[in-house]
């Protein structure tokens, strides 16, 4: 999407909340950090005078898309989401659906297994509850202190993954559980295939429910409507 806007030739300002210690550089200019809320992002799309707003955020990033919305009907700009269809189990599936990470580490009861738990850095304290296991993580960053898990193994990693590399990850740890938030797209997808191709269970976190916005998951179809933008919100 940065790309295809950069090539356009059209001023834009890419955003990131600041939750990684680098960045991938990017043909636009960047920003980090929060508005303060959303009074805070309308204030800024006011006084930048923007016109156009591409949430453009993983589907679990409920907060910012939430603002987000809130954000653009109050400074009356234009809203919309590139979003990704979510994954769907298919034959050779083993998934439990659950709807919150809290709900995930709740269900990790009863004997020790060895758990790949990719679910990123933020919400990892939410399984100390249950410490019997082992956890493979998988960690943009280098966590900042070391983690209280008793038996944990971090691989730092940043994606997008592959099958075969995934598939060799899951056998040499020994993984029999994949926890995961169904994020979509292919960029994250490969977990869950290698899991399918080794019988593995997975945990399969559901998404956060979002306002109703504009939501397309084609990048030219995003160029067009930034030429003639409808939105649902204005
Ligand atoms: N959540 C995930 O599973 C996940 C996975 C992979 C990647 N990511 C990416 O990591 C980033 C953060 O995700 P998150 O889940 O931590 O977010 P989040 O919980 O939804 O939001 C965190 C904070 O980001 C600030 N924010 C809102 N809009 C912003 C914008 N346009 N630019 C910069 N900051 C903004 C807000 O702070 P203020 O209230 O101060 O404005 C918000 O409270 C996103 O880019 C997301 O795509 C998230």
């Amino acid at each position: 999407m940065a790309r295809k806007v950069a090539d356009a030739g059209l001023p834009a300002v890419m955003s990131f909340a600041g939750r990684v210690d680098s960045l991938k550089p990017q043909p636009l200019t960047m920003r980090v950090g929060g508005f303060g809320g959303v009074a805070g992002f309308a204030d800024y799309l006011r006084s930048n005078a923007v016109t156009r707003v591409i949430d453009a955020t993983h589907p679990f990033a409920a907060q910012i898309s939430r603002n987000a919305v809130e954000a653009c009907r109050l400074a009356g700009v234009p809203l919309v989401a590139l979003t990704r269809a979510p994954w769907i189990a298919q034959a050779g599936d083993s998934w439990t659906h659950v709807d919150s990470i809290e709900q995930a580490a709740k269900t990790m009861v009863g004997e020790p297994r060895r758990v790949f738990l990719a679910i990123g850095r933020m919400h990892l304290s939410a399984f100390l509850g249950a410490p019997q296991h082992f956890y493979l993580m998988r960690l943009v960053d280098e966590p900042a202190k070391p983690l209280a898990f008793p038996n944990a193994k971090i691989v730092i990693a940043r994606g997008p993954f592959t099958f075969d590399d995934d598939l060799a990850l899951l056998r040499t740890h020994g993984v029999d559980l994949v926890v995961s938030k169904n994020s979509g797209g292919d960029g994250a997808r490969s977990k869950i295939d290698a899991a399918r191709a080794l019988g593995i269970d997975v945990l399969m976190i559901d998404r956060p429910e979002l306002p109703d916005r504009q939501e397309m998951h084609d990048v030219n179809a995003i160029m067009a409507w930034i030429a003639h933008p409808t939105d649902l919100g204005v």
